[in-house]
């Protein structure tokens, strides 16, 4: 399906994953239509400049609209397959008055998309899920088979699109996947996660905040290993299926501390502050299941990753680091 030169969709095509995976479907010949609402969950300068490589591609159209009330039934026109990125993403910040929003981005949207659909027939849909649909699993690494408990706000959120397209899907024929991305990191992550974090306070001369012992584990994966899945996920046989997408290990906050200062030779300074409400103990994902039907492998090592993400921080940040070096 993808082989050939189509016309995709892609939304939340400002955030972090999804202009990375406009670039790479722009790059491969498609005619990509990005759809973003720029909501304030940070600057919209960032997401500007997240576009700017997309934009500057002539087969790439940008329609700024929410889901919710967006004229989706024009914007879908001719599409082939749309990527569902958009979302109000942090597991953190879910609790108390944001709930609200996460309703909003997270389930409404995906319900009035998928209503769209329903008179938009496209060969795929690739809904963007999340490892935090399983809270604290019993068992690591954990297959696409367990049972999802999320212990955030956000999580649930997350957990209910991933129905409600299933929901679609056994209704009105709309062939749907969902991926679920563990922990993703690079170049232009939003500023609310935890590496973006880390490099600020290396460079702003702050201690680091860790949340907890810093022994919590997660498997982080390289932003371009999920874009490459979440590729073939529109073309593989794989729809119905829910499918892991993660960096193929587990490494603890501490651990991620100690290779960030050796990276950057800045002397890491640690603060620890109580573990977060919301926030899993551990994450690990099979990954079988995305080898098997996607022939997906992870590529890029964590420290690989992780010197690459601050490369990339360091020439945005306006500040260069000035501190002590080990
Ligand atoms: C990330 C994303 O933010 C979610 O949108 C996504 O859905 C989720 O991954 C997922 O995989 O499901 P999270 O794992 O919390 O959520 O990612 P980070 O913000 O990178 O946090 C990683 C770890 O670092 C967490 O254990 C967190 O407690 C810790 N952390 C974070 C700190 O110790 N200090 C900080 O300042 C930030």
């Amino acid at each position: 399906m993808l082989s050939a030169p189509t016309r995709v969709v892609v939304t939340g095509a400002a955030g972090f994953i999804g202009s990375h995976l406009c670039e790479r479907l722009l790059s491969a010949g498609h005619e990509v239509v990005g759809i973003d609402s720029f909501s304030d969950y940070y600057e919209r300068a960032r997401k500007e400049q997240n576009l700017a490589g997309a934009r500057a591609h002539q087969n790439f159209t940008l329609e700024e609209a929410d889901l919710v009330d967006g004229d989706l039934k024009r914007i879908l026109h001719g599409a082939t397959v749309v990527f569902h990125l958009a979302g109000q993403p942090g597991v953190r910040p879910s609790w108390g008055g944001h709930f609200d929003r996460y309703v909003h981005d997270n389930i409404v949207s995906t319900q009035r998309l998928l209503e769209s659909l329903r008179d938009t027939p496209v060969e795929r849909l690739v809904f963007a899920s999340s490892s935090s649909v399983y809270g604290d699993a019993e068992m690591f690494p954990t297959k696409e088979t367990a049972l999802p408990r999320p212990v955030s706000p956000y999580g649930m959120t997350k957990l209910a699109a991933e129905h409600l397209t299933f929901v679609y899907m056994r209704n009105f024929g709309i062939p749907a996947t969902s991926l679920r991305y563990f922990t993703v990191y690079g170049p232009r992550q939003r500023p609310d996660m935890a590496f973006w974090r880390f490099m600020e306070a290396l460079v702003e001369e702050q201690e680091i905040e860790v949340f907890g012992d810093g022994e919590q584990t997660r498997e982080f994966t390289y932003v371009s290993d999920a874009v490459d899945g979440t590729v073939k996920a529109a073309s593989a046989d794989v729809v119905g299926q829910i499918i892991n997408l993660g960096g193929g290990s587990r490494v603890s906050v501490n651990r991620v501390l100690d290779t960030l200062e050796d990276i950057s030779r800045i002397k890491v300074r640690r603060r620890h502050l109580p573990a977060a409400p919301g926030d899993p103990r551990h994450t690990g994902a099979s990954i079988n299941l995305a080898r098997e039907k996607l022939g997906w492998e992870p590529r890029v090592s964590l420290r690989e990753g992780l010197a690459k993400q601050w490369e990339w921080f360091l020439a945005m940040s306006p500040k260069s680091p000035k501190v002590s070096r080990t």
